[in-house]
C-alpha cells in the first residue's frame, strides 16, 4: 500500500503542472504572478450584468472564465460593490443608462471601458450601444489584464475602422482544405446539425476576441451542394452557435448554381428566370438564417463559371445576386482574382483591365474583393493597382493568413508586417496620403461600407493553425481590421504576452524576431521583386525552372523571365505596360531608375551586371539577399533557443523544430534558385558566398507526391526508390 502511494506520488510529480499545446490560443487565462494578482484582484471582484441576452451572457461568462483564471480565485456575478465590473448597454442596464456615457460616437460595435464610481463604490464599466459591443469591450478589458496594463484609471473608447471583418475559409465539404496546413476542416458537416462540435464555440470566442464578425464557410472554388437545403439546415445550426459572438455566416456561391441546383438551362445573369431563381434561393436562406451575411463569389477564375460565359460583365454577374440579397441586407463579395488562360495579356494587368471600366456599375451591396497584390499572395507584391483606381466601388482588401507561398506550416513568418505594409502603402490616387487603409475604410472616397477579409489558416490541429506562431496571424488580422493604425510591433507584443508570457526579456527578444521574419522570407525565397517561383500546384519549395504547365501565366519562368541578358519582368511601357495602371507618380517610379530595389524585378528586366544602389552587380546583390535571408533565420533559431526557460516544453520544442526546418528550406530555396539562375548569368559566386552544394539537376529532381492543401489532387508521378 505504502509502495503504491509512493509510486503514485512520483507519477504525479512527473506530470507537468499544466500541459500547453496551444489549444487555448491567446485566451489561456493562466494564473498571473502573485504580485500581479494582488494588483488586479481589487479591480475585478464581481461582474454585474443587469441585462440578459446570448451576447451579454457570453460577455459575462468570458469575464468569469478569464478573471477567475488570471486572478486564481472565483469571480462570479454579483451586485455593485467595490471593484465590480459593470457590463451592459443603456437599454438593458439602468446603472449604465444613469451614467450618461458618451456612447453615440461609438456606433453599433464600439465600446467604452471606464473607471468610475457607482453608489459610492469604485467600479469599472464596460458599456456599448449593443450587446456585442459589450462582448468586444469585455475581451478588451481581459486583454489589458492579460498583458499587465494599468487597469485602475481607465477611459478607453474604441470602435472598428472596418465594418465587415471576415475570415474566408477555403474548406471543402469533404473536410479537406484548399491551402490548408492545419489538418482537416473544423466544420464537421456530416454530423451537423445533430452534433455541434464545441470547437465552433471556441473558434467563435477567438474570433470575437479580435473583432472578427463574419466567416464564409466553404472554399471559393465552390461546391454547389453548399446551397442545397441539406447543407443549409447544417449552416443554420452553425449560425445559431456563432450568433451570440456577433459572427454572421456567409457562403461561397457557385455562379452556375441556377443550372446545377435550379435545373435551369442557363446561369446568364440577364435571364429573368435566373434572377428569379437567385431570389427564390436567397429568400429561402433568409427564412432559415435571418441574419445570413451573403455570398463570396469566385467567377471566371481558374476554371470557375462566371458571367463571361454569357458575354456579360463582372458587374452584371454580381448585381443579379446582389439584387436578390439587398432586401435582406445581404452582401456580395465579388472576387477580383480574375485572369484567363486565353488572354495573352500580362496576368498582373488582367483584373484591373476587366474591373476598372466597371467602376460605378456595381450595386451598393457589392464589394469587389481584391487581393493585396495583382498576382497571388506572394512574400512581397507591390500593392494591387485597383486600390485607388475604383473610386465609385466598394473595395474589400483580401489577404491570406494561410501561408500558401510563405513556407506553409513550418516557416515562422509574422504576417501583420506584410498587412501593414499594404495598408500603409500610398496609392497617390488623390495625392499624397491616399493610403490603402483609407481606400478600404471608405474615407478616401466617402463610402459608408468597408470590409477586410483574411483567408483563414485554421483547421482541427490541436493548436488550430498548425504552428504556434501562425496563431499570431489570425490574431493580428482581426486586431488590424478593427484598428488599421495598430502597429505590427504592438500586436506582436500583446499576442506574445497573452500566448506565452509578458516577461520583458522574452517579449523584447521575440518581438524583433517576429518583425524580422517577414523580410527574411522575402530574401530567401523571392528577393528584389521576384515572384511566383514556386514548385507547381502545391507551391511547396522552389521551382524557378518550371515551364511545362499548360497555362503559361502559371509558370515560374513566365514571371522571372531569366535569360542571358538579365532577370525580371519588363512591365514598363516598353514591356507589358502594367506600371501604367498605377497613379502617375507611382507609374513613373516603377518604370524609372528610382524604383525601389524591393520592386525592381517585378517591373523591370535588369542586366545581370547592372550596378545596384549598393554598388554590387544585380547577380551579386541577389546572392547577398538570399544569404541575408538565411542568416536572419539562423538568428531567429538562436533567439528562440535562448527562450527555453520562458516557454513550456511542448510549444518551445515544436517551434524550435520548425525553425530548424525553416533554416534547411531557406538554404534549399537559395541553392536551387542560384543553381538555376546561374545557367543564365554565367557569373561566378561573389567572394565569401559558397556555391550551391549540388547541380541544378539535383534540385529539379526534388519531388513531393503529397503536400497538404494542394488544389488539384493530381495523381502523383510514378514512385522512385
Ligand atoms: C491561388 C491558390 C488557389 C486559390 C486561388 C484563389 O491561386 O493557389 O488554390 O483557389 O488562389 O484565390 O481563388
Amino acid at each position: 500500500m505504502t509502495r503504491f502511494f509512493a509510486v503514485a506520488f512520483l507519477l504525479l510529480l512527473a506530470v507537468p503542472a499544466r500541459a500547453e499545446d496551444g489549444y487555448d490560443l491567446w485566451l489561456r487565462y493562466r494564473p498571473m504572478e502573485a504580485n500581479a494578482q494582488a494588483q488586479y484582484r481589487p479591480l475585478a471582484t464581481a461582474i454585474v450584468s443587469e441585462g440578459t441576452s446570448p451576447s451579454l451572457n457570453a460577455a459575462r461568462d468570458e469575464l468569469t472564465r478569464g478573471l477567475s483564471g488570471l486572478l486564481d480565485r472565483p469571480v462570479g456575478t454579483g451586485a455593485v460593490a467595490e471593484g465590480a465590473v459593470v457590463i451592459g448597454t443603456p437599454a438593458n442596464s439602468p446603472l449604465i443608462a444613469g451614467l450618461k456615457l458618451p456612447l453615440a460616437k461609438l456606433g453599433k460595435e464600439g465600446y467604452l471601458i471606464r473607471s468610475t464610481s457607482l453608489n459610492g463604490h469604485a467600479v469599472t464599466v464596460i458599456a456599448s450601444n449593443s450587446d456585442i459591443g459589450v462582448l468586444y469591450g469585455s475581451f478588451a478589458f481581459l486583454r489589458l489584464i492579460q498583458t499587465c496594463q494599468p487597469a485602475d484609471r481607465l477611459d478607453i473608447a474604441s470602435a472598428p475602422r472596418i465594418k465587415l471583418r471576415l475570415l474566408n475559409h477555403w474548406d471543402n465539404l469533404d473536410r479537406t482544405i484548399e491551402r490548408g496546413y492545419a489538418g482537416q476542416s473544423i466544420f464537421d458537416w456530416q454530423k451537423m446539425p445533430d452534433y455541434m462540435d464545441p470547437r465552433y464555440t471556441v473558434m467563435a470566442r477567438a474570433n470575437a476576441s479580435v473583432g472578427i464578425n463574419g466567416i464564409s464557410v466553404n472554399n471559393v472554388s465552390a461546391d454547389v451542394w453548399m446551397l442545397s437545403s441539406l447543407y443549409m439546415d447544417k449552416l443554420a445550426a452553425l449560425a445559431d452557435v456563432l450568433r451570440p459572438y456577433g459572427i454572421r455566416v456567409y457562403v461561397a456561391a457557385r455562379f452556375s448554381a441556377p443550372i446545377e441546383l435550379g435545373k435551369l438551362k442557363t446561369a446568364d445573369p440577364a435571364d429573368p428566370q435566373v434572377a428569379a431563381w437567385w431570389k427564390k434561393e436567397i429568400d429561402g436562406i433568409y427564412r432559415r438564417i435571418p441574419d445570413f451575411g451573403g455570398f463570396v463569389v469566385k467567377a471566371n477564375s481558374e476554371g470557375q463559371p462566371g458571367p463571361r460565359d454569357y458575354n456579360r460583365t463582372q458587374a452584371e454577374g454580381a448585381n443579379v445576386i446582389a439584387d436578390a440579397l439587398a432586401p435582406h441586407g445581404g452582401i456580395v463579395f465579388w472576387r477580383a482574382f480574375v485572369y484567363s488562360e486565353k488572354d495573352p495579356t500580362d496576368r498582373a494587368k488582367q483584373a484591373y483591365n476587366e474591373f476598372k471600366p466597371l467602376d460605378g456599375k456595381f450595386r451598393d451591396n457589392v464589394f469587389v474583393q481584391t487581393k493585396n497584390g495583382a498576382i497571388d499572395f506572394q512574400p512581397r507584391e507591390p500593392v494591387h493597382p485597383m486600390f485607388g483606381a475604383m473610386p465609385k466601388t466598394n473595395l474589400a482588401l483580401e489577404v491570406q493568413l494561410t501561408k500558401e507561398y510563405l513556407g506553409q506550416t513550418t516557416h515562422l513568418v509574422y504576417l501583420p508586417v506584410l498587412f501593414k505594409e499594404v495598408l500603409d502603402w500610398d496609392t497617390m490616387a488623390k495625392g499624397k496620403g491616399s493610403t490603402v487603409a483609407k481606400v478600404i475604410d471608405g474615407s478616401l472616397e466617402g463610402h459608408d461600407q468597408s470590409a477586410m477579409v483574411g483567408v483563414s489558416n485554421i483547421g482541427v490541429d490541436r493548436n488550430w493553425t498548425g504552428a504556434q506562431f501562425s496563431q499570431a496571424d489570425w490574431y493580428g488580422f482581426g486586431r488590424l481590421a478593427w484598428d488599421l493604425d495598430a502597429s505590427a510591433e504592438q500586436i506582436a507584443r500583446e499576442w506574445l504576452g497573452m500566448t506565452f508570457t509578458n516577461d520583458p526579456v522574452f517579449v523584447n527578444q521575440i518581438v524583433p524576431m517576429m518583425i524580422a521574419s517577414r523580410e527574411a522570407v522575402v530574401d530567401y525565397m523571392t528577393p528584389l521583386g521576384l515572384h511566383h517561383q514556386f514548385a507547381s500546384s502545391h507551391h511547396y519549395g522552389p521551382g524557378p525552372w518550371v515551364s511545362d504547365l499548360p497555362r503559361p501565366e502559371q509558370n515560374p519562368v513566365y514571371f522571372n523571365r531569366a535569360d542571358a541578358k538579365g532577370l525580371g519582368f519588363d512591365r514598363t511601357p516598353s514591356g507589358s505596360g502594367a506600371t501604367s495602371q498605377y497613379a502617375p507618380p507611382i507609374a513613373r517610379l516603377f518604370a524609372g531608375s528610382d524604383i525601389p530595389d524591393r520592386d525592381l524585378l517585378w517591373f523591370q528586366h535588369i542586366a545581370w551586371d547592372h550596378k545596384m544602389r549598393s554598388g554590387r552587380s544585380l547577380w551579386d546583390e541577389l546572392i547577398v539577399h538570399y544569404d541575408t535571408g538565411i542568416a536572419t533565420v539562423r538568428q531567429m533559431r538562436r533567439t528562440w533557443a535562448a527562450m527555453k526557460p520562458y516557454v513550456d516544453d511542448e510549444r518551445w520544442s515544436q517551434t524550435a523544430a520548425f525553425l530548424a526546418i525553416q533554416e534547411k528550406e531557406a538554404q534549399w530555396w537559395r541553392d536551387a534558385c542560384i543553381a538555376y539562375f546561374q545557367t543564365f548569368s554565367r557569373m561566378p559566386m561573389p567572394a565569401g558566398h559558397a556555391p550551391p552544394p549540388h547541380d541544378l539537376a539535383y534540385y529539379r529532381a526534388i519531388y513531393f507526391p503529397y503536400v497538404p492543401g494542394a488544389a488539384s489532387r493530381n495523381k502523383p508521378k510514378d514512385p522512385v526508390e
